[in-house]
Parts: C-alpha cells; sequence; structure tokens
C-alpha cells in the first residue's frame, strides 16, 4: 500500500538516496529541507515525479513541520548541522538544530502520532575505545570547552529525548546512529573524509591524513544505509530502540589513502597532517570507531552488501562527474 513519508534534511545526502529508495518503492515523499548543506541538485531528478513533494524551509518553523508531520504516514529525521567543520564553525547554530529542531520534529510526531526514524551517529560513542561498540556501551565525551563534542551531545539529547517520549508517551520512535556513510552526492566540504581523499586523488593533489592516520572507522554504502532506515521504520518492533548501523571492515585512515590510490589509478602522495593544522589547537579525535551490528541483524536480518572498493569506486565516478562538470 502507498504510503506518505516526511524526510526532513530530504535534500541532503542520505534523505536523498532514502526519497529515492522510497520512491521506488512506490511511496510518495514529502521533503523539508532548508538547503543549508543540502543542494536542490540532490533532489533533481526526483522533482519530476508525482509522488515526490519538496518544501524549502526548516525544522524550526512550527507551521510548516506541523503541516507535512500532519500530511504524512511516517517520519525519518534526518535534519541536522553535520560534519566537524560546520560543528567547528557555527556551534551555536549546530546545537540549536540538532536540539530545539529535534525537539520541535518529536513534538509534533508525538502530538499526531505518526511513527520517527531518528537518525544519531557513532559520534555519540565518544572518545570509548572498545570495539566493537554495542549499543548499550557508555558515551566518553570530552570536556565542554572542546566545541566537537557539542555534536555529540547534542544527537545523544535527541536520543534521550526520543526514548522519553517513547516511555512516557507510548510514542513510536526508533534511532540508529550511523557510522560512517558514504556515496554518490556526498559533500566533501564539511569535513567527511572519504569524499575529501577521493577528490584529492583525483585531481592528483596530496591525499591529506590528519594525525598519524591510525585512526580507525568503518564505512557503508548509502544504498545500504536507507535500506536499513526503511525497515526499521517499518517494524513495529523497533520502536524504541537504538541500533548502530554501520560496516564491518576496519580500516585506519592511513590505510583507507592508499586503498584510494589503487582504486582510482593515482599517483598522489599521501601527507600526513597535524590535527592543529587541519582543525586549531582545541581538537580531539576517536581513535577507534567499530560498531557492534548484531542487534541490528537480529531486529530486521540487516547485512550491508556493499564492499569498500565498490564504495571507493562509486564514489570516484560520482566526483569525477562533479569535478569535470560532464
Ligand atoms: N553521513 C554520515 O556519515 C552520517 C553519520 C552519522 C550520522 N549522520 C546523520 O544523518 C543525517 C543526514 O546526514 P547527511 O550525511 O545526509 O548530511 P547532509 O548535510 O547532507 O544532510 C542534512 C540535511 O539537513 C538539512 N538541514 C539542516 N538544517 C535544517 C533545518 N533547520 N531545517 C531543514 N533542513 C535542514 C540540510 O540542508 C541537509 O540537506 C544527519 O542527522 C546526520 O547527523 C550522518
Amino acid at each position: 500500500m502507498q504510503q506518505r513519508y516526511l524526510i526532513t534534511g530530504g535534500a541532503g545526502f542520505i534523505g536523498s538516496h532514502l526519497a529515492e529508495m522510497l520512491l521506488g518503492k512506490g511511496h510518495s515523499v514529502y521533503v523539508l529541507d532548508d538547503e543549508s548543506t543540502g543542494t536542490a541538485a540532490n533532489i533533481k531528478a526526483l522533482q519530476a515525479n508525482p509522488d515526490f513533494h519538496f518544501t524549502h524551509g526548516s525544522i524550526m518553523d512550527d507551521d510548516t513541520l506541523s503541516r507535512l508531520v500532519g500530511t504524512c504516514h511516517f517520519v525519518a529525521h534526518l535534519a541536522a548541522a553535520v560534519g566537524v567543520q560546520y560543528v567547528l564553525k557555527d556551534p551555536l547554530k549546530s546545537i540549536m538544530t540538532n536540539v530545539v529542531g529535534s525537539g520541535r520534529v518529536l513534538h509534533y510526531c508525538s502530538q499526531y502520532e505518526k511513527p520517527l526514524f531518528l537518525a544519531s551517529s557513532s559520534e555519540v560513542y565518544g572518545l570509548q575505545t572498545k570495539a566493537p561498540l554495542r549499543e548499550d556501551d557508555f558515551c566518553v565525551l570530552g570536556a565542554t570547552s572542546v566545541s566537537r563534542w557539542s555534536y555529540a551531545c547534542s544527537k545523544a539529547l535527541d536520543e534521550f529525548m526520543a526514548l522519553a517520549y517513547h516511555h512516557q508517551k507510548a510514542f513510536p520512535v526508533v534511532i540508529a546512529r550511523l557510522f560512517n556513510t558514504v556515496g554518490p552526492r556526498q559533500s566533501p566540504a564539511y569535513g567527511m573524509v572519504l569524499p575529501r581523499l577521493v577528490d584529492q586523488a583525483l585531481t592528483g593533489r596530496p591525499l591529506t591524513v590528519h594525525g598519524n592516520g591510525t585512526q580507525t572507522r568503518t564505512f557503508t554504502h548509502v544504498r545500504d544505509v536507507v535500506e536499513a532506515i526503511g525497515r526499521l521504520l517499518a517494524t513495529p518492533a523497533t520502536w524504541g530502540e537504538v541500533y548502530n548501523i554501520g560496516g564491518m571492515e576496519e580500516i585506519s585512515i592511513l590505510a583507507l589513502a592508499d586503498r584510494i590510490k589503487t582504486v582510482t589509478g593515482s599517483n598522489s602522495p599521501i601527507e600526513l597532517i597535524p590535527y592543529t593544522q587541519a582543525f586549531g589547537s582545541n581538537f580531539q579525535d576517536m581513535p577507534r570507531r567499530v560498531p557492534d551490528v548484531h542487534k541490528l541483524a537480529g531486529a530486521i536480518g540487516f547485512q550491508p552488501k556493499i564492499g569498500l572498493d565498490a564504495m571507493i569506486a562509486d564514489v570516484a565516478a560520482d566526483r569525477r562527474t562533479r569535478l569535470t562538470g560532464t
């Protein structure tokens, strides 16, 4: 049966893929986005579809938000101020969007009793070095004088708010902590490591790796991620729960730079850049971030299908088109 989905932040990287996936399954999609980091270009191909509806606006605008939540059957809340560089540049806006904005989304979804998917982040685990990370592990955040932690704190507060709505008002909400998600349309502009390194490889510039490059991450293709989001939202047994969505291949950023060189055939050198040079003196990074995905697999039978080399190739094809304008 055709359902109506509202995607906040649907002109962004993950939101535009989620919109595409839901339209492909025959649903109708409403997007609310202020185009602060998302772009009309991300959803250009969807505009011709009569089941696609775009509203340029903010989740901070109560009238618009209320009308759209009231119109739809399900809500996926992806709108947020995203990216390390964005958060460092404008921590106030990032906190207001991620806390006050999410609070408004929760309020209206609860009022109209609309099931909600809430996008949280692996950042909430902070400096926790345990691997793999389970959803009930401690979140170890740094000092409030280090701006970077405001993003993790704001996402953690979103989780607390969503769980409080669930427990106090029986509100149907599912939360996912997304680990590094990559794929076509992800902008390198706000500090996302994979598209940034791919751009450097494709343009013959040095691949700049922050710190000593031993920090590790896992990566998941956005098509796998949106499949998991769709299934979580459609599975009432997941409501009131938190799930990791992430890849299983742990790789250091130095090794990632090497893999990118191999997959793209680039001769660029790799350069280590001190964190102080990249982000200023007041910066801390997570040494390791690997998800335990057993809970997710148990709930919706989900395993990511796309491997790292295919992710790099896909991002490289997309970036090549954008860099050459073809
Ligand atoms: N990409 C990742 O690796 C990753 C990892 C962890 C969590 N997440 C979460 O996933 C979600 C989507 O991230 P993304 O990578 O697609 O980033 P993105 O920047 O491409 O998407 C965010 C979208 O939200 C929109 N937006 C921002 N403020 C808004 C507002 N006030 N009102 C309406 N729209 C607004 C932006 O214009 C953008 O289109 C975010 O909540 C982010 O925190 C992403």
